[in-house]
């Protein structure tokens, strides 16, 4: 007899592993949507400033703590934002304390807010030999920005010419590969296995590169890396239905408003923290791998962390197709949350 499927999943509370929550009145208008679903987030540092210290972590962890709803729990995770100025001392110090889970390497101009990043990868060399020693998670975008790089193969280059050879000269870096966008990268994860993971967006599990080119321009699916052809969007479902535990959710929420996506030169990012588990349960159920999700979501991204995987649950059920918005309001204008294309049936229920 046909097994009925279930409609009904209950899993650990899910973490964010790489979120952009910004500042001000955006962060008051998106924080509540990513604590409505996840216990914790790693938050990206590329504010204006960027945060570099651990001084300014703090600050910023307080103002987000400042504005999240009554009633609420969530840890934000700080990152910091690694220069070419960046003290190794101030590095360990903020990680023992407890203020920095986290650093965050941005290849100088590779996406917004990266021009303070890392220009030459030898200058941040004793940054990163702390970072070995004392086990410190090194988050990296990456994507190389020669201009000369076709923009498909920046990922599939940065893997080869530089995360490589980081890795092979300080094997104790603990790395993790954000948003990976491509079969290369996949590989390259399961293939070396030592101090290496990543993280895959919502996003990529659902869109590729047509999404954004055919039929009409769609700013509202452009961020990066920027998503790539279909054979790579298989592989990363692949990966993150395959419960491996190098592979977990990180959403790259990515907030602008319409104003600053809709121009000749938008901006890259997409906004998925209202509707991601909604998304990934479509994923996952598509693939016949609902069972996994609370691996790729709540299991996986802890134990790389070495942090405790979160003792509440969340349930998400089934039913008629979810009503969220496509807008939200914000201080600074209007956010268009991202459209999968296709009906959402799975929410998620609150206590
Ligand atoms: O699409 C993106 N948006 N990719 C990034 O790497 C940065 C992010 C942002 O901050 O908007
Ligand atoms: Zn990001």
């Amino acid at each position: 007899m046909a097994q009925t499927p279930p409609t009904r999943l209950t899993i650990r509370r899910p973490d964010d592993w790489h979120l952009h929550l910004r500042d001000g009145a955006m962060l008051q208008a998106v924080l509540p949507h990513t604590a409505a679903h996840f216990a914790r987030a790693i938050i990206m540092p590329n504010l204006v400033p960027p945060v570099v210290t651990g001084a300014q972590a703090a600050a910023y962890r307080d103002r987000i703590m400042a504005v999240l709803p009554e009633g609420m729990t969530f840890t934000p995770l700080m990152t910091l934002y690694l220069t070419e100025d960046t003290d190794p001392e101030d590095v360990a110090a903020a990680h023992e304390a407890g203020i920095a889970t986290a650093v965050k390497l941005y290849p100088a101009g590779a996406t917004t807010n990266s021009a303070s990043g890392v220009r030459d990868v030898t200058k941040v060399r004793p940054v990163l030999e702390k970072m070995g020693e004392i086990g410190m998670p090194l988050c990296i975008h990456g994507e190389v920005t020669d201009h000369d790089i076709d923009i498909f193969d920046r990922e599939r280059v940065f893997i080869e010419k530089v995360l490589h050879p980081i890795r092979k000269k300080i094997p104790d870096l603990r790395v993790v590969l954000e948003h990976v966008t491509t079969q290369e990268a996949v590989d390259y994860v399961r293939d070396n296995p030592k101090n290496l993971a990543a993280t895959i967006t919502t996003h990529h599990l659902i869109i590729n590169r047509n999404s954004i080119l055919a039929g009409g321009i769609r700013p509202h699916f452009y961020c990066l890396p920027v998503a790539k052809r279909e054979r790579h969007r298989i592989a990363l479902v692949q990966a993150a239905v395959s419960g491996d535990r190098r592979f977990f959710l990180g959403t790259d929420s990515a907030p602008h408003t319409d104003a600053a996506k809709l121009q000749p030169c938008g901006c890259a990012g997409i906004f998925t923290a209202i509707n991601t588990m909604s998304c990934l349960a479509e994923v996952f159920e598509a693939a016949g791998a609902l069972k996994k999700l609370e691996h790729f979501a709540s299991l996986n991204g802890p134990a790389y962390y070495r942090l405790p995987p979160n003792e509440e649950t969340v349930t998400l059920v089934k039913g008629a197709p979810l009503d969220y918005p496509e807008i939200i309001e914000t201080g600074d204008g209007p956010v268009t949350v991202f459209d999968p294309g296709f009906p959402l049936h799975w929410r998620v229920e609150t206590a």
